[in-house]
């Protein structure tokens, strides 16, 4: 299978083409290959973006905007084995979990159709301001343009569609360049929503390795606003060439959880090993601290390790499958060297083993300290580390001493504590009682330091996407 950009709705993929190949990540077999675009392609997709947006899209009623949405996710819906097994061939992600993530994007569809109908503005009473009266002043909310959507491999279905849908319900145009690693998802989604009524250049697909192409998106002057999810670094290089685009960037955490001694620890070890574990660990908001108060520190420990070794590893294509292939074995070998480096500094492996190729078995480390990468870094690997602590304050001290703040959990009983706790804890979203991994696709997320700036989650996503006019009329009375 040769896949290639979509632009202005014709596929570049001829067979002269540089090439990319995509492989599982499982068994390495080649899966498709992805013929790549040009700079003069970059440009011809945010022209052909540019102009529909001016010529049609600016113009298009939210009842139509939100008709294609919707008709997207009754599509999605039916083929939704389909993209689940490619969410899963290209990204290692076990099949239960890809079936989640096209689940999530179902009602993530439905929730930009109802957004596109809900963009409403405001009256502005004038007459507050001396001399202001016998006028009238609103602030109408108008789309932006061109938005350029750059994607990570980590959820190539959900977390693309939380870039592309608030983009057409705010009524902009798309350039969307997805993760090299998980191309097909995105390419299946791209033609699904041009089969959803979208104008096919209002959703070009531009496909390219590393920040060749992303690099002139960012900095396109016909680009209005760059959505980007990603690490910190490319995060910091988009910020420093974007100029005075709009920005949503949303980055790196190493979730910390503090588990207090009245808290159900049957209940949560659960969650908690669920959240760490999840897809190896490579969700921005897996559970990475777990800071645990001394009285329950041992019970919980024990816990964790009994529900760890539950865990089947193994093919992602394997229904019974709980964790299966790092995206490469690069990241698994860091992964295993961070591991390494860890025990070599004192930490203690509780339970773990012996990297596979891509596969690094889920690892639960003790005698962890703030320095070692485990902790201060984001593994984004099926690491834990359990820590103990004594006072409130200095668990919430500790889950602050990073530069990531996305989001954090909580667990206790005590309803003050909790909510003490979580205003205290530096962080985009906290949960109550409920792991830090858990995500739903209607609420503001987005982080705070190096996590990022800005805040995706439907009805806020389109906020981004969208900017205040001021209209004011003096009145003849
Ligand atoms: C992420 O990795 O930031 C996305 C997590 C999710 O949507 O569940």
């Amino acid at each position: 299978m040769l896949i290639g950009s979509i632009i202005n709705g014709s596929e570049r993929n001829e067979q002269d083409r540089e090439t990319h190949e995509v492989r599982n990540p499982f068994n390495q077999e080649l899966i498709g290959t992805i013929a790549l675009a040009s700079p003069e392609d970059l440009d011809d997709a945010v022209n052909s973006a540019y102009e529909i947006y001016e010529k049609t899209i600016r113009h298009m009623p939210a009842h139509k905007r939100g008709e294609i949405l919707r008709k997207a996710a009754q599509l999605l819906d039916e083929r939704k084995e389909e993209f689940a097994q490619s969410i899963m061939i290209e990204s290692g992600k076990p099949i239960q979990q890809s079936r989640t993530e096209v689940q999530r994007s179902v009602q993530l569809l439905l929730y930009a159709a109802e957004e596109a109908k809900n963009i409403t503005g405001e009256v502005v009473p004038m007459d507050a301001a001396i001399g202001g009266e016998n006028r009238m002043g609103m602030v109408k909310k108008k789309s932006l343009g061109v938005v350029g959507a750059i994607t990570p491999f980590n959820f190539p279905l959900n977390l693309t569609l939380h870039k592309i849908a608030p983009a057409i319900a705010a009524g902009n145009t798309v350039v969307f360049k997805p993760a090299e690693k998980t191309p097909i998802t995105g390419y299946k989604i791209v033609k699904l929503l041009h089969e959803s009524g979208l104008p096919e250049a209002a959703l070009n697909l531009v496909l390219g390795t590393g920040a060749d192409i992303g690099q002139p998106l960012v900095e396109h002057e016909k680009v209005a606003k760059i959505s980007f999810t990603g690490s910190v670094p490319v995060g910091k290089g988009i910020q420093k060439s974007a100029g005075f685009k709009k920005l949503t960037l949303e980055l790196g955490s190493n979730s910390p959880i503090l588990v207090f001694d009245d808290a159900n620890i049957e209940d949560l070890a659960v969650s908690l090993i669920k959240g760490g574990f999840g897809y190896s660990g490579q969700t921005c908001i897996s559970v990475q601290r777990i800071y645990a108060h001394t009285n329950i520190y041992e019970q919980l420990l024990e816990k964790l390790i009994e529900e760890t070794n539950k865990l089947k590893v193994g093919d992602p294509a394997d229904e019974s499958v709980d964790i299966g292939p790092m995206i490469t074995e690069e990241a698994a070998k860091r992964a295993d060297e961070w591991i390494k480096k860890a025990v070599e500094e004192g930490a203690k492996a509780e339970v773990g083993g012996e990297r596979n190729g891509n596969i690094v078995p889920p690892t639960i480390l003790t005698n962890v300290n703030k320095e070692m990468h485990v902790v201060k870094k984001e593994v984004f690997a099926p690491i834990i580390s359990v820590i103990p602590f004594e006072q409130e304050e200095d668990a919430i001290a500790q889950a602050n001493d990073s530069i990531y703040g996305l989001q954090a959990a909580v667990f206790t009983k005590n309803i003050d504590r909790a909510f003490r706790v979580a205003d205290q804890i530096e962080s985009g979203g906290v949960w109550i009682n409920e792991s830090s991994t858990y995500r739903q696709d209607n609420y503001p997320y987005g982080g705070v330091k190096q996590s990022g700036v800005g805040r995706e989650g439907v009805k806020y996503a389109v906020e981004e996407m969208l900017e205040l006019k001021f209209i004011g009329v003096k009145l003849e009375r």
